[in-house]
């Protein structure tokens, strides 16, 4: 996309050579006469130029005052002062109004190059900031936090009532795939900060010594291979959030860093002798308990007080399994959009398939399986036999074994649910078939039913 310019000049030939010059180097630009022409393509045109290169005096008036008149700064738009009779009251306002630059005339056409090249950029660069803020804040309303379990519907209260408030600090802990990172996001673009920068760390997929220095940054010359400065995460989520991905696995070095720099809202540059002031928020989330990681030494108590003032528990999707049916059609709509396909109906058979299983990685398990069914779907229903889920009827009717991981992902507790449900599954939901399939007591198998809450559709 090229670059677009208004320049707004009075003297015939300069206005005409500037255009000429900077069509040639590949820009849009248009050319306003007086303020008058300047202010109807702005206005009735609704020209929005990435930068603004405007003579100051004008025939019909000052162009600061025309720039101060029109709101004067806006975000994606960057106005530069060309003058023949620059007075230092003139760019002292022109400073304070937030202009971009300030140039007396003659100007040296290279340095002019520079310089609206760097405005074009930084215009640039905040209309992606304002589009990605729009869409941030657009898509991520607590209601996207879907499912009308009571744990959700708390759950979406909170989050309601947490974008509210101007906390310091909060922390989500929960599964893998509960949907953590969602809420993060909710709480970001629906509270408070939604205008400042949203900035992500993820401690687990880093290693120790990138973590250090993408959250503090550095100095050039800090240390081998630090050709430049880099501003770290903690500044770039100054007046927004940071958010902390896998807290848990921060290292215990840092953990100490990032506590002095939370409490004193400054932190120096690996290698800088300056401290930096911040106003960050900091949501954090871990799927590991971290009061537990404490009590057994491995995450600071310290940290850990200071970032859960606020704590959200995310339960995972087996205990709040009534979200599943609003979950299951909207995942079927969202991927019979985005596939082109019209799956409306699902199966009694999916439903109960969908209700037994225990979701381990929860909700994007869950996204998962959806995605491949409605890929996989030929007509309108639901073809739940590709749901990929223990238990799940396999259409042939004679396979009679259940597939268990031996890779540790599973406990003996959840190996044993997961042969009951296939047992029910297999048994259509009828618990005295399902015990006979076990060499089991109708008695016990209800015991072990209630106590894994299999209940809902077993009969
Ligand atoms: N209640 C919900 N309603 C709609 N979508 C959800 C819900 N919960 C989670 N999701 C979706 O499920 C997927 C997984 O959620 P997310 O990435 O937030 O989980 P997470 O807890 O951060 O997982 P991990 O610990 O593995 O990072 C995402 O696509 C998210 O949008
Ligand atoms: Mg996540």
């Amino acid at each position: 996309m090229s670059n677009s310019l208004m320049i707004v000049e009075d003297e015939v030939l300069l206005g005409e050579e500037l255009t000429h010059y900077y069509r040639k180097l590949d820009w849009d630009v248009w050319l306003a006469r007086n303020l008058g022409e300047a202010r109807r393509l702005l206005t009735d045109q609704h020209l929005e130029p990435l930068v603004v290169l405007s003579d100051m005096s004008l025939p019909d008036g000052n162009a600061l005052d025309f720039f101060e008149q029109h709101g004067g700064r806006r975000p994606g738009c960057e106005w530069i002062f060309l003058t023949g009779y620059g007075t230092v009251a003139d760019s002292v306002r022109a400073v304070r109004l937030g202009v971009y630059d300030f140039l007396e005339k003659p100007c040296d056409p290279n340095y002019l190059n520079l310089l609206l090249e760097n405005a074009a950029r930084c215009a640039h660069a905040q209309r992606r900031l304002t589009f990605e803020t729009a869409q941030g804040n657009a898509r991520y309303t607590p209601s996207v936090f879907v499912g009308d379990s009571p744990a959700t519907i708390k759950l979406r209260q909170m989050l309601e009532r947490l974008a509210q408030l101007p906390f310091s600090s909060l922390m989500l802990q929960g599964e893998t795939g509960t949907g953590k990172g969602l809420a993060a996001r909710v709480l970001h673009y629906s509270g408070l900060r939604h205008q400042g920068p949203w900035v992500e760390l993820n401690s687990a997929a880093l290693p120790r010594e990138l973590v250090e220095s993408e959250l503090f940054g550095y100095e050039a010359g800090a240390f081998t291979g630090a050709t430049s400065r880099h501003h770290g995460l903690l500044e770039q989520a100054d007046g927004g959030t940071l958010f902390l991905d896998e807290l848990g696995e921060l290292d215990l070095g840092i953990q100490a860093k990032l506590l002095k720099a939370v409490e004193d809202k400054r932190f120096r540059r690996l290698g800088g002798k300056r401290d930096i002031q911040v106003e960050v928020q900091i949501i954090a989330a871990s799927k590991r308990d971290l009061a537990k990681e404490v009590e057994a030494g491995h995450f600071r108590i310290d940290l850990y007080h200071r970032l859960a003032v606020f704590q959200l528990a995310i339960p995972p999707l087996r205990e709040r399994k009534e979200d599943l049916r609003l979950l299951v059609p909207l995942l079927v709509e969202e991927f019979n959009a985005k596939a082109g396909k019209r799956v409306r109906v699902i199966a009694q058979a999916a439903w109960l398939a969908l209700e037994r299983y225990h979701w381990p990685g929860n909700v994007r398990e869950l996204r998962n399986s959806i995605e491949r069914c409605v890929l996989l779907a030929e007509d309108e229903s639901l073809p739940h036999q590709w749901l990929g889920l223990p238990g799940t009827p396999i259409p042939s009717g004679n396979d009679s074994t259940v597939h268990l991981p031996l890779d540790g992902s599973l406990s003996l507790e959840q190996m044993e649910q997961r042969i009951i449900e296939s047992a029910l599954a297999r048994a259509d939901g009828n618990v005295t078939a399902a015990a006979r399939l076990l060499k089991a007591t109708r008695e016990t198998l209800r015991y072990r039913i209630q106590k894994y809450h299999l209940t809902s559709s077993a009969k």
